[in-house]
């Protein structure tokens, strides 16, 4: 049990970590007092090019996944591990809500954090693949479409909880499913209401297209 109680804690602390600040202050910007104050790539992007979008980007997504993954490698590779564990999925989707809540509620901004899209990507590429790939393709039409990240990153919420749903054969809480299916809406839904300042400024016409700003929105 102390290896899991181990596991979730420093899946939590790296997902803390806030790799958009940091890039950020490395280049001497303070990034929650630009664009829209989030701690995100998208802010990143809009503030110091896309390049280093992208380099937090990844960096976000990674402390996602790895915590996942350690904690699916565990379960098969340990034994002992495996013997705490009332359900062996509890191990990999306990990792995940913690990085996602690291990265959401981060100890190191006064629980002050972004809104997960990455973090939480990072985690369902190695619980899931199939909504993945579902959820990439709706926002990626999303976003040529809209030319708006945050439109994007709402409409590939819903689409992966929707893709979920279907490719899970419509039993997303039969006992094997429900750790994850909680995840995955919950999840979900608070990365959606984490854009809730954006959803205002989508329905008053007054959100960040992909061009460069300076100023605070928030
Ligand atoms: O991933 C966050 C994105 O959807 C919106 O970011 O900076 O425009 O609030 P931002």
């Amino acid at each position: 049990i102390i290896n899991l109680v181990l596991l979730l804690a420093g899946a939590y602390l790296l997902g803390s970590i806030p790799f958009g600040v940091l890039v950020a202050r490395s280049r001497g910007v303070d990034l929650l007092k630009v664009g829209s104050g989030n701690i995100g790539a998208t802010n990143v992007g809009r503030t110091l090019g896309r390049k280093w979008g992208i380099l937090v980007f990844v960096l976000d997504l990674l402390k996602g996944a790895v915590p996942v993954y350690l904690g699916k490698w565990l379960v098969l590779h340990d034994a002992e591990f495996v013997a705490w564990q009332p359900i062996p999925q509890l191990a990999a989707v306990g990792t995940a809500v913690c990085a996602f809540l690291g990265h959401t509620f981060p100890i190191f901004l006064k629980f002050q954090g972004g809104k997960g899209v990455a973090t939480g990507f990072g985690t369902m590429l190695v619980l899931l693949t199939g909504p993945d790939f579902f959820a990439i393709l709706i926002w990626v039409v999303a976003l040529l479409a809209s030319s708006i990240v945050s439109f994007a990153s709402v409409v590939a919420m819903i689409a992966f909880m929707a893709g979920y749903t279907i490719s899970v054969d419509g039993r997303p809480f039969a006992f094997e499913n429900i750790l994850t299916s909680l995840y995955c809406y919950i999840g979900c839904s608070m990365v959606i209401v984490k854009h809730h300042a954006n959803i205002r400024r989508l329905l008053a016409g007054t959100e960040n297209c992909m061009k460069p700003s300076f100023r605070r929105e928030r």
